[in-house]
């Protein structure tokens, strides 16, 4: 096995990050915590065949019972914050429910984490949502936003006081394409003709609740920013020489990167796919409703005009390039490629890196695929592109959605049998960039 060092001779990189500059890591509730029992994807997770590995999500990291001895362990990481999800089934169990102890819990997981100088960066919906919900129609339910603003103003209200960043929804996109387009996650519908329902439900949502959490921070005095964890990648034409890939690609790009982004900033969800949707949909409320534009970037596409795929696309990964081991091409330019594209599309507007990380069990690549791809963001920084943080992912390995327990994204080891937590080298690594805010060179 190849593991990467921090060389004794250590040179570290002439450019470091900037002073006010934050490392974070990322998880969210459903991945970790276990036991979501009033979750859409609870149920979904107990029917044969819905996850690869054949385990349901169950007692996952068990993070839920180890608050305490977990947050040391991300102290002991270096971070400045943290992103973690507050777990929407768990808090209304049941429609008006309120679940006052799974509040208590968030509470003082806040708490925990500002006595140890790490500020929070909340998400209010990373993917599941409440069973009562989603028999309702989830997001193209029209009671929705309401639904989801009231949730939200209700735990800003009681634990929100001392956070400032809050997310709403985590990759609309991944939601649309997984949930409703590709029929693998709940609630499994395949209806392209009809993905702009959802993604209304969404960008509805979010704005009743960006606009809820303003007014109640604005009446106690409280700066809080609001905005959305966009899931955003490179798609590129297979062959740059072809017309119709190059179409293709940009189709994609248009779709999959930017309608959510720009509906939040116009008010208004453009979505053009030839022969298959072509719709204009006002929402006045939503404009300019992302104080910051947070980034989730993993991977590139490389995209085909194919006839006989579905959807009429093929996805296609670079024959010479790396992949990690869930066969995802490991291209760091390309986080500094969708962060130049997000500056172009919205000058100067506050970018935070919510997620960026590697399925890589052995860790045999995490070090050198974090290293390379903080050395472009340094780049993209450099640039005068205004980034404030990284968060990676994940602090500690978890259930990968209908992927199952395999894949292994975690700084920390988790045995699931034990539970027991062990800090990979890649950790070791990363603890000490989040130390000195520098790069260091990787010896083999
Ligand atoms: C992102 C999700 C996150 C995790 C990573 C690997 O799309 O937001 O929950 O599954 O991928």
């Amino acid at each position: 096995m190849t593991s990467f060092m921090l060389s004794s001779t250590a040179s570290i990189h002439a450019a470091s990050f900037p002073k006010h500059f934050k490392w974070c890591v990322a998880t969210s509730a459903h991945q970790i915590e276990g036991h979501n029992i009033h979750s859409d994807w609870w149920e979904f997770e107990q029917r044969p065949g819905a996850i690869r590995d054949g385990h349901p999500s169950g007692a996952a990291a068990d993070h839920w019972n180890r608050l305490e001895q977990d947050t040391e362990l991300l102290a002991a990481l270096n971070v400045q914050q943290y992103r973690f999800s507050i777990e929407w089934a768990k808090i209304e169990p049941r429609p008006g429910e309120w679940n006052v102890e799974a509040l208590e819990h968030y509470r003082r997981e806040i708490e925990l984490l500002t006595e140890r100088g790490i500020e929070p960066l909340i998400t209010l919906q990373h993917f599941t949502l409440p069973k009562w919900v989603a028999d309702r129609g989830g997001f193209e339910w029209s009671g929705m936003p309401q639904a989801f603003a009231r949730y939200s103003e209700w735990v800003f209200s009681r634990i929100g006081g001392g956070v400032r960043d809050w997310i709403t929804i985590n990759e609309p996109q991944v939601v649309l394409a997984a949930g409703y387009i590709e029929g693998v996650h709940p609630p499994l519908k395949k209806d392209l003709k009809s993905v702009d329902l959802p993604a209304l439900g969404m960008i509805r949502a979010h704005a009743l609740a960006y606009h809820r959490l303003h007014e109640l921070a604005r009446s106690r005095g409280q700066e809080i920013r609001v905005g959305m964890a966009h899931h955003l990648r490179v798609y590129e034409p297979a062959s740059k020489w072809n017309p119709l890939d190059r179409f293709a690609a940009r189709l994609l790009d248009d779709l999959g990167n930017w309608s959510m982004v720009d509906a939040l900033e116009s008010g208004v969800l453009r979505i053009r796919i030839p022969f298959t949707l072509n719709v204009e949909h006002h929402v006045p409320e939503a404009r300019n409703t992302q104080d910051f534009l947070g980034v989730n970037y993993y991977s590139r596409d490389l995209i085909r005009l194919d006839l006989s795929s579905p959807g009429f696309l093929k996805r296609l990964v670079r024959k010479s390039s790396p992949r990690n081991d869930l066969g995802w091409e490991i291209h760091p330019e390309g986080l500094y490629k969708v962060l130049r594209a997000v500056n172009r599309r919205i000058p100067n507007r506050p970018i935070l890196i919510t997620e960026n990380g590697t399925a890589d069990h052995r860790d045999a690549f995490r070090s050198q695929f974090l290293v390379d791809h903080l050395k472009w963001l340094l780049r993209a920084i450099e640039d005068g592109i205004p980034v404030e943080n990284y968060c990676h992912w994940s602090f500690l390995d978890n259930y990968e959605w209908s992927e199952g327990f395999e894949p292994r994204f975690g700084l920390y080891e988790v045995n699931y049998s034990t539970q027991e937590r062990t800090l990979r080298n890649s950790g070791r690594i990363f603890s000490e960039i989040a130390r000195s805010s520098m790069l260091p060179d990787l010896k083999r």
